[in-house]
């Protein structure tokens, strides 16, 4: 089994979208992978997702479930590839990670040349549109590191 973590700042935005777009990709296929989302900080620990992404997610078919939580050291061993969001989120990855540090990725290295885009960008202080861009890079993103995981043994 590959066990895969999604990890952006806050844990309710980016990362539980990332988590529910891989979920989708490999329900379909019937893989049978462990697929998380957590954050790097806990001010939202236990919270639903920002009622923004909520919506942006259901009007593109998606449902979040996921309740926010902060990374843990445990998180750097247990899973298989740990995808930050941005440059940020890797470089505060890489701190934290130790000897693990292979194990972290920048989600824009699964983008196609299509999205003229090198990270999923911070939405929080954004507007409605930049939730749909979330989604789009994110679809983007894990149709790609969906191809590249029945490819490549971690
Ligand atoms: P996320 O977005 O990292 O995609 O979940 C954010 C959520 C909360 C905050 C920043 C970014 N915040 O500063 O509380």
């Amino acid at each position: 089994m590959d066990k895969i973590l999604f990890v952006c700042l806050g844990n309710i935005c980016r990362s539980p979208m990332a988590e529910t777009v891989m979920k989708k990709i490999v329900e379909t296929e019937k893989e049978n992978f462990e697929i998380d989302s957590c954050g790097l900080i806990s001010y939202h620990q236990g919270e639903m997702p920002d009622s923004r992404m909520i919506s942006a997610a259901m009007k593109s078919g998606y449902r979040l479930s996921h309740r926010a939580r902060k990374i843990t050291d445990n998180d750097f061993s247990y899973y298989d590839l740990i995808i930050g969001m941005d440059k940020s989120n890797v470089e505060k990855l890489r701190q934290l990670a130790g000897k693990n540090r292979q194990k972290i990725r920048l989600v824009s290295e699964f983008f196609d040349g299509s999205t003229g885009y090198d990270c999923v960008p911070d939405p929080y202080y954004g507007s409605t549109e930049d939730f749909f861009t979330v989604i789009k890079l994110l679809e983007n993103a894990c149709g790609n590191l969906y191809k590249y995981l029945k490819n490549n043994e971690l």
